[in-house]
């Protein structure tokens, strides 16, 4: 980027503007006046349980979706009247696969390109660049239908940067991967944000939040009600350690009845209870579960404190 006097202004232009933004399919509101401002070059993480309204949201960005009401702003276009340039500019990795079976890696990702009008002359060259990006080059030339799951996912990858975005978009990227292959795609994520690309990506996978993002906005009803660095959430709604209880459930409800009396938070955790803020128990209260675990808060406390829900996976 040049530092030309107008860049300031170029700077402070968030990636993403999305104010008061309302969807309902029938009866069912999806999105209920969703705020959310993302600046450049950052990777934002929206995390929220089934049904919370992430892909129907990341959809209005695209265009492939039209908001009852509210404004949306990508790269300085408004969606939906200017959704084509805005798509020009962003690469998308749906939450449904839509590759097209019949044709290899590499024609899949020539199809977009030539869509996304790459020009001509460079086209084989991004082609080539997108492959190796996502480790496909040895496959190029197999089937999409062909591929593992792994393989798939990266390949949706590539096809979404073919055309170099400068915001992309990953609804659940890595669901259902085998840990290897999702860390492969941490690293081709990680890879983006280092290159001031800016990321907005959904995710059920807390650690997956908790490594990637610079910030994550909380996702519930249709609405964003958290945001922040996961470190800033995790020490402002969870604190900075929990005491996990292990034992029957009777065991288990008369910690949390006790707790609750003491105006301590808990939730369940499997087959256990934790204790949330337990830096702050008095240390006779501590005293009394000798069988308990201290480990640190995370995000998954703060997610399931703000929405009552657990995450999947
Ligand atoms: N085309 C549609 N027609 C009718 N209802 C829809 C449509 N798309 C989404 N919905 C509904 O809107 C709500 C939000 O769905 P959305 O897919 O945005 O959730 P999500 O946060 O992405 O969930 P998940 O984590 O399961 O992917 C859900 O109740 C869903 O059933
Ligand atoms: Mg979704």
């Amino acid at each position: 980027m040049t530092t030309s006097p107008g860049s300031a202004t170029l700077l402070a232009e968030p990636a993403l503007d999305l104010r008061g933004l309302r969807k309902s399919f029938g009866d069912l509101v999806a999105v209920d006046g969703l705020d959310l401002t993302v600046p450049a070059g950052i990777c934002l993480g929206l995390l929220g349980p089934n049904g919370a309204g992430k892909s129907t949201t990341m959809r209005m960005l695209t265009g492939q979706a039209i908001p009852d009401s509210g404004s949306i702003r990508v790269l300085g276009h408004e969606v939906p009247r200017e959704s084509k340039q805005a798509r020009a500019r962003m690469g998308v990795v749906p939450q449904r696969e839509n590759l097209d079976e019949e044709l290899t890696c590499r024609q899949n990702i020539t199809v977009w390109a030539t869509l996304l009008r790459v020009p001509r002359r460079d086209r084989e060259a991004a082609v080539e660049r997108a492959l190796a990006s996502a480790q496909l080059t040895d496959r190029a030339d197999s089937k999409a239908g062909t591929l593992s799951g792994g393989m798939r996912r990266r390949l949706l990858i590539a096809r979404a940067l073919v055309h170099g975005p400068e915001l992309v978009l990953l609804d659940e990227p890595t669901v259902g991967l085998d840990p290897q292959i999702r860390g492969e795609i941490w690293t081709l994520i990680d890879r983006l944000r280092s290159q001031g690309v800016t990321v907005l990506m959904s995710t059920h996978y807390i650690e997956e939040a908790e490594r990637l993002c610079d910030d994550v906005a909380v996702v519930s009803h249709g609405q964003v009600i958290a945001r922040g660095a996961p470190s800033v959430l995790v020490a402002e709604h969870a604190g900075v350690e929990a005491l996990e209880v292990y034992g029957t459930p009777d065991r288990l409800a008369a910690v949390e009845a006790d707790m609750a009396g003491l105006g301590f938070p808990t939730r369940r955790t499997g087959p256990s209870v934790s204790v949330l803020r337990a830096e702050a128990l008095p240390q006779l209260v501590v005293d009394a579960l000798p069988e308990a675990l201290r480990r640190p808060a995370n995000l998954e406390d703060v997610f399931v404190l703000l929405t009552g829900e657990k995450l999947e996976g």
